[in-house]
């Protein structure tokens, strides 16, 4: 009893404070060393706070702690950074211990040679092959001949019809990735990967949560299909000798074009790459473009006069060329205008893969960097009147080449699809404006955060402007 009394004694009084001070120093060492700011709840951290404030919650934390804080969301410790400089160098620095932080279901369902779960030299080896399809002279003789067709006979047909611009923007992304990666043109197959591509996508941003019709399970049950799909596709184009001149074909001879043989493995994981990321920023873009016109007539008659001087003189038949789309500049102007103003990308999400100091903290290795970008959209001393649409300001202005030009990222991610987005989304607009004008017709709404959608379809009525063909 007394040896009992006497160790308690010797505990209470000579261990206890050692590690209570020892906590307390981790404390104030952390704190000094870590961004300010509070961590939530156990597990969920400050998830539901983010989720239901959305950039209020960024935007309140910045004012109380600075551009640079602490929070703990989605699963993980997490720093969110608004700062635009700090936010650049951070995209700059993947050899520096930031690699792409995306959610666990995005990678498993996107594979493993998916290129954001990809970094070093497989990074290096995936993306050179990527760039080679959607170099300048890829898009010139490749892909702008098959959009133009794609978009001729997609967008044919909408004179006195109401469409959901929406469903309608999010099937095109889809249909044209397929038609400029294997020269798919409509058909069961394309009916068949369709449906299996708007599951897999969803399940990419669904919880990881693998039982019977949760999106997640549906999302990886999908991509098997696609695969199988894929994999009897390449069969298909292994046993021909015919020459298919698209994405497929210059991704089966790799080697002969980039020096690189890709397995069959990669070439499918980056096939699923191609199409995942245009889907969402392509429709998205392509959607808010058409509100934005409609809201705005000025713009609207800007664009159709721009577009119409192109077609003037010139057989229907007639296929948009790079020399007509680098005339194109104030379609340029509205897409990016549309990019900003509608913020289609909030930010971008890295992990640390070591210890890494910011601005004189230190960010643990394994936490998550929010590379929030949204605010840099409205930044008044860059945009003046940010919150208005005003294609204008982007001519003559050098915005594209500001150093917070962060639209489509920056550093070794830098999306590689920019120039061959931008030309699908101008043809889009070339083709709808020269041909109708819209109105809008009923109530819709239109959610901006966490994603810009309109939850019930956004409906506008279709009339014919001038028929060219
Ligand atoms: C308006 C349309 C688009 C926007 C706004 C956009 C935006 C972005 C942004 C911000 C990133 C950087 C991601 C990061 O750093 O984590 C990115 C990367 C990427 N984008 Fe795009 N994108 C668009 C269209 C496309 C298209 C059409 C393609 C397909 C050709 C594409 C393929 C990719 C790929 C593969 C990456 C990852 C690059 C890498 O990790 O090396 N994007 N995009």
């Amino acid at each position: 009893m007394e040896i009992l009394d006497i160790g308690l004694i010797f505990v209470l009084s000579v261990i206890l404070p050692i590690l209570i001070l020892r906590w307390i120093n981790g404390m104030m060492r952390d704190k000094k060393r870590l961004p300010p700011g509070t961590m939530g709840w156990p597990l969920v951290g400050e998830t539901f706070d983010f989720m239901k404030q959305g950039p209020d919650f960024m935007n309140n934390r910045r004012k109380q702690y600075g551009d640079l804080f602490k929070t703990h969301m989605l699963g993980s410790p997490t720093v969110i950074c608004m700062d635009p400089d700090l936010n650049k160098q951070i995209l700059n620095s993947e050899n520096k211990g930031f690699i792409p932080g995306y959610p666990p279901s995005m990678r498993n369902i996107l594979g493993e040679w998916n290129i954001a779960a990809v970094h070093g030299p497989s990074h290096k080896a995936m993306r050179g092959a990527l760039l080679s399809l959607v170099s300048p002279p890829m898009i010139r003789d490749q892909l702008m001949p098959k959009i133009d067709g794609f978009m001729r006979s997609f967008l044919a047909g909408f004179g006195g019809q109401v469409v959901d611009i929406q469903a309608k923007t999010k099937e095109m992304a889809l249909l044209s990735a397929l038609k400029q990666i294997a020269g798919i043109d409509g058909g069961p197959l394309a009916e068949s990967l369709k449906t299996e591509l708007y599951k897999l996508a969803a399940g990419t941003i669904s919880l990881p949560i693998n039982l019977p019709s949760t999106n997640y399970r549906l999302g990886l049950q999908a991509r098997g299909r696609v695969v199988s799909m894929l994999k009897r596709m390449i069969d298909k184009r292994r046993a021909s000798q015919k020459l298919f001149n698209d994405m497929l074909d210059n991704l089966l001879n790799s080697d002969e074009t980039t020096k690189l043989k890709l397995t069959e493995d990669q070439i499918i994981d980056l096939i699923i790459t191609l199409i995942y990321s245009g889907y969402e920023t392509m429709s998205t873009t392509s959607m808010m473009a058409i509100k934005y016109l409609h809201d705005h007539p000025k713009a609207l008659l800007e664009l159709r006069r721009e577009n119409l001087e192109i077609r003037k003189g010139k057989p229907a038949e007639y296929a948009i060329t790079w020399q007509d789309y680098k005339s194109m500049t104030f379609t340029r102007a509205v897409v990016h205008e549309t990019l900003r103003l509608a913020t289609v990308v909030n930010g971008l999400l890295r992990k640390t893969t070591q210890d890494v100091e910011l601005k004189g903290f230190i960010i643990p290795k394994g936490w998550r960097i929010y590379v929030f970008t949204r605010e840099i959209n409205y930044n008044t001393e860059t945009y003046s009147r940010p919150l208005q649409f005003n294609p204008w300001r982007w001519l003559n202005n050098n915005l594209e080449s500001h150093q917070h030009f962060l639209l489509f990222g920056s550093g070794s991610r830098l999306c590689p699809g920019k120039e061959s987005g931008t030309v699908e989304i101008c043809t889009f607009l070339h083709y709808m404006v020269t041909r109708y004008w819209w109105k809008e017709v009923g109530k819709n709404t239109l959610m901006k955060f966490p994603r810009v959608q309109a939850p019930n379809g956004l409906h506008f009525h279709f009339n014919e402007y001038e028929k060219f063909e």
